[in-house]
This record gives structure tokens, sequence and C-alpha cells, in this order.
């Protein structure tokens, strides 16, 4: 790969400025993780940055396959960008990520947009200085459809889009299959990173002065499970939460089918962790459980939450929720609202469900018509508001340890950050405390944020 980076690097040099690069991520944290790491291969290849796609020489879209919206946008922005090329002959247009892990997606591209130059999937970056090369001398096209991963990569040394909050991938791939979910066919199997590199890789990123470590994973809760003599995942929060220095631990996604007493146990013990988990349930009837493949009960699930709660009646808990799974009726609809208004979550993340080609959900011939979907998420949307209206009260008058995240919307002056139970909090103060942690006196609750004033 060094010999290509070089190549690239000695055609770059010779230009009167450096050439620059713009990269655009879609989709979930992972993406954003790999958009870093290849800004990382740009910068050894002799490119600046910029965040206007028209000025750039080489455009790399990093794309997502989730729901099909996310799709939609990344073709429509490949229309913007061919304007641009007729302008600018010598742009490089490149396509990476999940969607090009598909098939029909990149036949679309090689039918549809002629004038994309790279397109490669979730496991090419080693590959990717080559081709840039390739394309500077004048190749016309290429698509790398090699397939998702089978091994890790490491040592793709990234270029961090924040100072103080930082991404750390423990595990790539998926093995569960649920059957509305692209992701195990573009993410290929599970596979972790070994204990020690990650610890290293947290340690560093510390001494460097990082506040808020995000340990990433389609599954953390099966992290280790394809190592020899491994770690499993609370083992792993420990060994990082021994790390000495200030910041906070926290971690996506965790399968509520491999979810243990072990893990909440950790939790409990982990002040750097908090007594926080996303958990998501995707949806709280048995049968829709069941069609989806997840593998436990709401029950089950309900089992993990009480057990969080006997240990801190203030454990706290957001999720995912997937409206309108194929024939989901307006009853098993219902058991989702119960389950909610149990477990009252601080944030839900809910998604109408989006047929996604390739997965089993795809081929069940789906009668619940969309404006029923619709519905029900407005449902949703509100007893989320009434829960949080009612339970982010409890906090008014408690002081609360904030990650400021910079300026905020109500102009000069204010501020917002997330507490370690990740609900915004929006107050006043210099916008020099952003990437630190602040104490902020809780005043006032709204239906999605917390206001309060800086106390110390
Ligand atoms: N349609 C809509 N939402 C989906 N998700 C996964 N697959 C789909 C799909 N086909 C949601 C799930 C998951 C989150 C990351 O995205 O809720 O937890
Ligand atoms: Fe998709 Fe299920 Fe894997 Fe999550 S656990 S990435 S929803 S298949």
């Amino acid at each position: 790969m060094d010999l290509y980076i070089e190549k690239v690097r000695s055609i770059n040099e010779k230009r009167e400025a450096p050439p620059l690069a713009h990269v655009h991520n879609y989709g979930c944290q992972l993406n954003v993780t790999d958009g870093e790491k290849l800004k990382g291969l740009l910068f050894k290849m002799g490119f600046g940055f910029t965040e206007v796609p028209e000025e750039a020489d080489l455009v790399i879209f990093n794309t997502c396959a989730v729901r099909e919206n996310a799709e939609e946008r990344v073709f429509g922005n490949l229309g913007f960008l061919k304007h641009y090329k007729e302008q600018k002959k010598e742009m490089i247009i490149c396509v990476s990520g999940c969607m090009t892990e598909q098939a029909d997606v990149v036949e679309k591209i090689r039918s549809s947009y002629k004038y994309v130059d790279i397109v490669f999937g979730t496991n090419a970056f080693d590959r990717f200085p080559k081709y840039v090369f390739e394309v500077l001398e004048g190749r016309k096209h290429v698509y790398d459809e090699t397939g998702p991963g089978k091994d890790v990569s490491e040592g793709n040394e990234q270029i961090r889009s924040s100072t103080f909050k930082a991404s750390v991938p423990i595990m790539y791939g998926c093995n569960n299959f649920c059957t509305y979910c692209i992701v195990p066919y573009v993410r290929g199997r599970e596979r972790s990173r070994l204990p020690e590199l990650i610890i290293d890789e947290v340690r560093g990123l510390v001494n460097e002065g990082y506040k808020e470590i995000m340990l990433l994973g389609q599954n953390v809760n099966s992290y280790g499970n394809d190592l020899e003599d491994g770690i499993k995942f609370p083992e792993l929060l420990r060994r990082i939460n021994a790390i000495e220095g200030d910041f906070i631990i926290r971690f996506m996604s965790s399968h509520p089918k491999d979810a243990g007493k072990d893990l909440i146990d950790a939790l409990a013990d982990c002040e750097k962790a908090g007594h926080f988990l996303h958990l998501p349930v995707q949806s709280g009837s048995n049968s829709v459980l069941e069609r989806m493949n997840r593998r436990y009960t709401a029950e089950k699930y309900l089992e993990i939450i009480d057990y969080a709660k006997s240990k801190d009646p203030d454990f706290t808990f957001s999720t995912d929720i997937l409206i309108g799974f194929p024939n989901e009726t307006d009853e098993e609809f219902e058991d989702t609202l119960k389950l909610i208004e149990k477990v009252r979550y601080s944030n839900i993340y809910s998604f109408i469900y989006s047929k996604r080609t390739g997965t089993k959900a795809a081929l069940i011939d789906d009668k619940t018509p969309y404006s029923a979907k619709q519905e029900r998420m407005q449902k949703l949307l509100e007893l989320q508001r009434k829960i949080t209206t009612e339970d982010y009260k409890k906090y008014i008058g408690r002081t609360l340890e904030v990650l400021v995240d910079g300026p905020g919307k109500g102009g000069e002056g204010t501020l917002t950050g997330k507490s370690r139970e990740f609900i915004i909090v929006n107050f006043r103060g210099d916008s020099s405390l952003t990437g630190n942690f602040v104490k902020v006196k809780i005043t006032g609750a709204r239906n999605w944020a917390l206001d309060g004033e800086l106390a110390d």
C-alpha cells in the first residue's frame, strides 16, 4: 500500500497547491470512523481537505445501506457531482461503504453513473491508494467487488473530526441476521479486535485529551466470541475503565439476547461508563420479535431492565424501535407502546421499516399500508414526548456532569452538551468550555432537553 501512497504523493507534490479531498459520510458512527481512516490515507497521499464538494479534486461518498432513504440521498448527491465534474474534468469521484457491497448498486453505478471513477467496499482501504494512482494515470473505472472483509485491518491512522470525542471500533461485522437488516450482508461476519490493541488505542486517545470514548460494534455483547482466550465485553469495559484519566466510556450497540447481568454489573462498577445503556429492542411484540429473528422475548428484555433498575432506580435506557415490520398489526404495535411505558426510555431512535433487497423480510408480502406505519410513528413519538416531559422533571434541582459539545442554538453565550445519561443539556457559558466536563445545575425540563446553569 505504501508504494502507491508514495506514488500518488509524488504526483500531488508536483502540483502548485495540494489537491483537495472531500469525504462525505452517510449513516452510522462506524462509517464516520471509516471516513476518518480514508482521510488518514488521503492525507498521506498529499491531499488537503475541503468541506465544499465543488471545490474538491477528489470526492468520496462513504455510503450507508441500512435504509432506502440513505441510498436515495447518495444517488441524488451523485447527480449534483455530475455537474461539477462537467466543469472540472479531472475531478475523481469515489463511492465507498456499505452500499457498494450490493451487486445491484454497483450495477446501477456502472450503467447510470458512468462518471464515478472508483467504487470500493468496506474492506478495500488497503487497495484505495492503488486505485487513486491508476485513475490519475488514466484508468477509466475501478469497481472493486471483493466483498466484505474476513479479518480486522489495523494500523490505519485516522484524521478525527473531533478533538474530544473519539470512536473506537472493537469489532466488525454481524452474525445475527435479523430478518430486516442488511448489515450482515454488507459488513460480513463478526470479528473482534485484540483487547490489547483496543486498550492501547484508548490509552493513547485519553493521553491526547479525548474525553469521550465510544466503543463501536454491531453487537458489542458478542465481543471476543471469535478470539481464542479472548475476554468478553464486560471484562473489556472493566479494563478500559481502569485506564487513568478524565474520560467517559460509551458504547453501541448492544443486542439484548447477549446482554446479561454481567454487563449490568460491569456498568454498575465502572464509574466511567455510568448507569446508562442503549439497548435496541426494535419491538415489544413477541410475535414480531420472532419474525425479526431477534431471539429474545419482551419478558426477557424487561428482566435485564428490571435487574439494572434494581441496582439503581435511576439507571437510564435508550433504544431503537423499528415501526411497521411487514404485516405488523395494530395489536402488535400496541405491545411496543406497552413496553415503552414499562421501560420509560430517556431517548428513542425510531425508524419506519425499509425493505432491503437480499434480506429475508424483503420476501414477505407486506399488507400494512405505509400510512398506518406513519400513524404508528406519530403515536410512538407522542408517547415518548409524554414520558420525557414527565421524567426529565426529576432532574430539576440536580447537578449533572455534562460534556460540552459547543455553542447552543440560543445564540451568543449559549452552550449545549450531553449528560452522562446522554440527555441534551442547554445552559449559558463561554464557548472556551467546549470539550470539557462541567457541572450543570438543572433548572428546567423540556420534552427533548434539559435547561440549566453552570454550577461551578
Ligand atoms: N429499516 C428500517 N430501520 C432499520 N434498522 C435496521 N434495518 C432497518 C430497516 N431495514 C434500524 C434498526 C437498527 C438501527 C441501527 O437501524 O432499528 O437498530
Ligand atoms: Fe442488523 Fe440485527 Fe446485526 Fe443489528 S444485530 S446489525 S439489527 S442484523
